[in-house]
């Protein structure tokens, strides 16, 4: 993909010079240093980003796009700043295609909700895939049975991919077909890690008119994004997994689409006149967005992009993929040990299980030594089932992480099974 924007000056990647500025890696956890390694949940913030969010309060604090007072027009100003700052990082055309919500899952139900209504019937169908998240998921249950419709799923190989031969390009193809009207995918696998081959799905759905939907919670904080290159009608992403602050979320639309599509949620902001027969509704992005907004975490949101456009994107990635590489390379030397999720192309984004070692013990093992890594089914019981085991412990990783902390996991995992095995 192609880089959205190029700020003047990027900084050199200096992992130490980035740990400086995340407060929280300072702390101890069970009188060990933190090793954060649970960055698909959440991301740690930088400074720059929280002070945004508490000036924010401390001097401008005031609602937006209701008031003619000081105040409320630098709150304005500040929360449509960070929407420019949102468009220019993943490249959308316009900047009333960004509608800020709480998060992914939010943007999703949005999608799902507004789409059903505007688009489907008895007998249609909306396909997903086999590795989305419950967010990816249950929304579109909801929506088809609303309204008659059939979830189809993308089925996932072994390597944790999507099976492309069940779609082809050419041919018979039994998932897309002249009845699917929504195609709702993730960019990036928050269990596996797998970086999927979305703009040439999108591609075969748009020769078919079919609408896509795409969940790029975790390609956010690791990807370059641009929309327009992707091709998709919707993108929704979260914040908080992009070193922002939490209840912050994205929802890009394509303009003509969003114009087309009814709003979700009724209240303020989101009229253009309202009489107690009937109200019509506010230009986009207001359409959208009823209600006071997160505004401290919006502009909080804002900062913490451009914090990261400070620095080269691609180098960022670079790293993160070293720490991957290392990971993998260590992890599978124990005895045992399978990772779920071999792709070729991947996040830092690892998930693994270990004869005879439950995920949850050894998770809590591991935070006994400052270690913090997520354990479970990760909100993809599917794909739990698809690859047969119960849940999964998984590292996932950010630019602040080191070498050092990977290492210090794989001696707290080979602890972990020598006390569990
Ligand atoms: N979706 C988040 C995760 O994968 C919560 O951990």
């Amino acid at each position: 993909m192609s880089t959205s924007t190029s700020p003047a000056v990027q900084r050199t990647f200096d992992v130490e010079e980035i740990r400086a500025q995340f407060p929280i890696l300072k702390e101890l956890v069970h009188g060990k240093p933190l090793v954060y390694f649970d960055n698909a949940a959440t991301s740690q913030k930088p400074r720059r980003a929280i002070k945004a969010e508490s000036t924010y309060y401390a001097t401008i604090n005031a609602n937006v796009h209701r008031g003619v007072h000081t105040l409320s027009t630098k709150a304005t100003e500040a929360q449509e700043a960070a929407r420019e700052t949102v468009r220019a990082h993943i490249n959308a055309q316009h900047a009333h295609e960004i509608i800020f919500t709480c998060g992914t899952t939010a943007s999703i139900n949005l999608a799902a909700t507004s789409l059903g209504q505007l688009l489907l019937k008895k007998g249609d169908e909306v396909v997903i895939s086999g590795m989305e998240h419950h967010s990816n998921i249950v929304p579109w249950q909801l929506a088809c049975e609303r309204h008659g419709a059939v979830l189809k799923v993308i089925p996932i190989t072994d390597s944790g991919e999507w099976d492309m031969s069940a779609i082809p390009a050419r041919g018979r193809n039994d998932i897309l077909t002249d009845k699917t009207r929504i195609l709702a995918i993730s960019h990036v696998s928050n269990t596996l890690g797998t970086i999927n081959p979305a703009k040439k799905l999108i591609a075969q759905a748009k020769k078919k008119g079919i609408i896509t939907v795409v969940d790029g919670a975790q390609a956010a904080p690791h990807l370059k994004i641009d929309v327009q290159d992707l091709g998709c009608d919707l993108y929704a992403f979260s914040g908080h997994k992009a070193y922002g602050p939490t209840g912050t979320g994205v929802l890009y639309g394509r303009e003509e689409l969003l114009e087309r599509m009814p709003p979700w949620q009724g209240g303020g902001e989101m009229i253009d006149t309202v009489t107690l027969e009937k109200s019509t509704w506010a230009k986009l992005p207001f359409k959208f967005e009823a209600g006071t907004p997160h505004i401290a975490g919006i502009i909080g949101l804002g900062e913490a992009i451009r914090w990261m456009q400070d620095y080269d994107l691609d180098a960022m990635a670079a790293h993160e993929r070293t720490l991957l590489e290392h990971a993998t390379k260590e992890l599978l030397a124990i005895d045992g040990l399978r990772i779920i999720g071999t792709a070729k192309e991947k996040v830092g984004v690892i998930s693994f299980v270990i004869d005879g070692v439950h995920h949850y013990d050894l998770g809590t093992l591991l935070d006994q030594q400052g270690i913090a890594v997520r354990t479970g089914h990760h909100c993809t019981q599917p794909l739990m089932d698809r690859f047969g085991v119960s849940g999964t412990t998984r590292a996932s990783f950010a630019c602040f992480n080191t070498i050092a902390e990977v290492d210090a996991m794989v001696a707290g995992v080979k602890k972990g099974v020598k006390m569990l095995r």
